[in-house]
């Protein structure tokens, strides 16, 4: 069951899943935190950031695994998902890097890295509470709209959309990777919480697909009406208001 909580804007999002987040932790210190890249969660880790300099939130059983990384960016790129996970949220608080995992991007080998990654996943016992962004396409981790919904980590090929979407971040179009291990739709679906966060405009398609359109592997997200514990914090835009 999907349930939708309407927020006002970014900043209430971000307040919100911090308070969800601290809450998760307080209730369960050693949590799993399966966690997500991008512009929707930034606000989050900041509040997470704050909230550890109060002494309000505790990291130090935490484990984490990321939802995805780009095939051939090193951690020490600034635009691997390791990096952001480094500079918005590890090195900020009291987690134990050897507990934070994201997938191996220096791994040529497709095999053996979606292997790796979830034999970690099973290792950990699963995932308590997982963090997502949703893609303009529909898109959650990196499993695009295609013909059949993924289960365990796989290696993709970027859609154009995409790609276009991810270039602000790179100096040239041709710097944008164009493939990447995710966590399949499967491993996602496994969590025993899932918190979906969208803001703005540009998401209110995929948004309205996912909560009220069919279950169909062209828009990816719509799986999680499968699921029996969504939290979905969209603000106005999102929601298309
Ligand atoms: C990030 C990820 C992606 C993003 C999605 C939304 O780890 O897996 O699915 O959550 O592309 O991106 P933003 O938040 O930048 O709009």
């Amino acid at each position: 069951m999907i349930q939708l909580c309407r927020c006002r804007d970014y900043e209430d999002i971000s307040q919100r899943a911090a308070e969800l987040l601290t809450a998760q932790l307080t209730w369960k210190k050693d949590s799993t935190l399966g966690l997500a890249t991008g512009g929707s969660p930034v606000g989050l880790y900041r509040k997470l950031r704050e909230r550890f300099a109060e002494g309000l939130v505790d990291f130090s059983e935490v484990k984490t695994v990321n939802l995805d990384e780009y095939r051939g960016l090193a951690p020490e790129n600034p635009q691997s998902y390791r990096y952001f996970m480094e500079e918005n949220l590890f090195r900020h608080v009291n987690i134990h890097p050897e507990n934070t995992y994201v997938p191996n991007g220096l791994e040529k080998d497709s095999e053996t890295a979606c292997r790796d990654y979830d034999a970690v996943i099973q290792r950990l016992g699963g995932i308590d509470l997982q963090l997502l962004g949703i893609g303009r396409n529909g898109h959650i981790g990196f499993n695009e709209p295609s013909d059949q919904f993924s289960s365990g980590t796989h290696c993709v090929k970027l859609s154009e959309n995409t790609i276009e979407a991810n270039q602000r971040f790179f100096e040239r179009r041709e710097e944008v990777p164009t493939e990447a291990y995710t966590m399949g739709c499967g491993a996602i679906l496994r969590a025993r919480r899932i918190l979906l966060l969208a803001s703005g405009r540009d998401k209110a398609e995929a948004v309205h697909a996912m909560l009220y359109g069919p279950i169909t592997p062209q828009l990816p997200a719509s799986i999680l009406q499968l699921h029996e514990n969504v939290l979905v914090l969209a603000d106005e835009e999102a929601l298309g208001q």
